[in-house]
């Protein structure tokens, strides 16, 4: 027979799952994100160079008004597809996350005022604030718990296979963070990347956004071989990537994390990537 501590523990236990669940439901606004949007915090913080334990607050949708949490926003609004500059809060690529919102025009009506209204009071340059005070409206519809119930458990879509296509699609998005200009896009999509201020930060970004850079650990060989290494041996690309790697290191200044990941990434496999980009470039609009 069970003693009575043995009870009043089980009562204690029972009590406090059904305490959890109470919370959780109240406060719709702290269950993570989905799983892309968790993907895009987590890149945009590598690629912002914001302290990484930041990340832990925004996987439990948290964020706070500071600069570096209102880049992020706009950096991961525009890498999933919620937020372009000059395009403003695009309720679609929410809907793509939170599918619960697809159906539901009150809330997206009240969103879209709501985010109209606050982005107005931001000055037009600061596209960071801009960003920020649009999702804000969103976290606020999420508080207010819309679609709770019919919300349909986060499917794990497994992620992109990586390939030609995600590298492209990388690039565009890319030059959006960045604002690059109408000619040097049009020299982009000729598979030609010119060693300046812009175009040395739009290659680290895309090398973290995709994975075939890091800051920390350099070009992710097994990445790029799978990527261009057709006809050779695993052992022989990496050989000739390593070479060049070395070869360039000496001149590179420590401190200049995109001029590192300009000559790391595209120097190292400028021919690769160059032909890449021009088989692709129609994709690249
Ligand atoms: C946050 O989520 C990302 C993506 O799922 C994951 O890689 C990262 O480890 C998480 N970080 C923290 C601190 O929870």
């Amino acid at each position: 027979m069970a003693s009575s501590g043995q009870v009043v523990a089980a009562a204690a236990v029972l009590l406090l799952m059904q305490l959890q669940t109470v919370t959780s439901a109240t406060f719709g606004a702290r269950d993570p994100p989905p799983p892309a949007l968790r993907e895009a915090q987590a890149a945009c913080v590598k690629y912002l160079g914001i302290c990484e334990n930041r990340l832990h607050q925004y996987n439990n949708s948290v964020y706070p008004t500071d600069q570096d949490t209102m880049c992020m926003v706009r950096c991961a609004g525009i890498m999933v597809g919620f937020w372009d500059d000059c395009q403003g809060l695009k309720l679609d690529g929410l809907a793509n996350l939170f599918p619960a919102l697809a159906a539901n025009d009150r809330v997206r009506y009240q969103i879209m005022s709501c985010a109209e209204k606050r982005i107005a009071t931001c000055p037009p340059q600061d596209t960071c604030a801009r960003a920020y005070n649009g999702f804000r409206c969103f976290l606020d519809a999420q508080k207010g718990g819309f679609g709770a119930k019919d919300m349909q458990p986060q499917q794990s879509t497994p992620p992109q296979p990586f390939d030609a296509q995600e590298f492209i699609r990388s690039l565009s998005i890319c030059a959006k963070l960045q604002r690059i200009p109408k000619d040097r896009r049009d020299l982009y999509v000729q598979g030609v990347f010119p060693n300046d201020d812009k175009t040395r930060s739009l290659i680290r970004c895309v090398g973290i956004r995709t994975g075939l850079y890091d800051d920390e650990q350099g070009p992710n060989i097994a990445l790029l071989y799978s990527l261009f290494g057709a006809g050779q041996s695993e052992s022989e690309f990496r050989r000739r990537a390593n070479l060049c790697i070395d070869a360039n290191q000496p001149l590179l200044e420590a401190q200049d994390k995109n001029a590192q990941a300009y000559v790391k990434l595209y120097r190292c496999f400028a021919d690769q990537i160059s032909a890449l980009v021009r088989a692709n470039a129609n994709a690249m609009a």
